[in-house]
């Protein structure tokens, strides 16, 4: 008999992508991902956020330092991470509920913003995420990666992975009025 879970056996692979006009096209083949795994709670996002995903892409790719990570089975997404660097002039740090335990001024190059983690919930806990993470980080020139997290129970996953690969919680953070409270993590380059 076959089993509708043979894919599970199946190689994944990862590989990164620097160049901002190849992650430009690959939008398509990840935005499937992005849409099943942001519908989850406590994301809970709906098309027209998928849509807003898509058409902020080309900005995004367009960051210093911008890097994409892709896990595939069989040339399909199951995963990816991306993020950049920040600039001078970010906003990253705006929005503390309180005082941040965290140097925030920027100079070009200083520090990372993982901005996306996904990986499909029948590929979790393989380590998919682990290695996503280390693609996007080595090689590296940055002194320093951030993140933001949601505080909600259902991503207690993420901030699992985050402790568990020497991230800090170096406080709270409101983007902007009304968006949810995420908490802040960074990890110091390993020497
Ligand atoms: C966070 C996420 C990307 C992790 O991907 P992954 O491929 O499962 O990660 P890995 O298998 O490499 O690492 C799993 C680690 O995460 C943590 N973790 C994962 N699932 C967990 C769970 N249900 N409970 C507690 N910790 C969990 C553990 O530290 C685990 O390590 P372990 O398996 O050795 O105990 C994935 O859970 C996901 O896509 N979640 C939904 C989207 C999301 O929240 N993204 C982060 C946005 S900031």
């Amino acid at each position: 008999m076959t089993s509708d879970l043979t894919w599970l056996s199946k190689a994944v692979t990862c590989r990164r992508i620097d160049d901002p006009d190849e992650a430009l096209q690959l939008l398509d083949q990840f935005l499937p991902v992005y849409r099943i795994v942001n519908r989850e709670a406590p994301y809970l996002e709906d098309e027209n956020d998928v849509q807003a995903f898509a058409s902020s892409w080309p900005r995004r790719v367009g960051q210093p330092g911008f890097r994409l990570a892709l896990a595939e089975v069989d040339g399909q997404a199951v995963g990816y991470g991306f993020g950049h660097q920040l600039v001078v002039n970010t906003r990253w740090w705006k929005g503390a509920t309180g005082p941040l335990d965290v140097d925030t001024a920027e100079v070009p190059g200083r520090t990372f913003a993982v901005i996306e983690f996904a990986v499909l919930a029948e590929f979790r806990r393989q380590g998919i995420g682990h290695r996503l993470h280390a693609l996007l980080l080595s090689p590296s020139t940055e002194e320093r990666v951030t993140l933001l997290v949601r505080t909600e129970d259902e991503a207690a996953p993420a901030r699992a992975l985050y402790a568990g690969l020497g991230y800090r919680r170096v406080g709270e953070i409101t983007p902007f009025e009304g968006a949810p409270t995420y908490a802040a993590m960074v990890r110091d380059r390993e020497s």
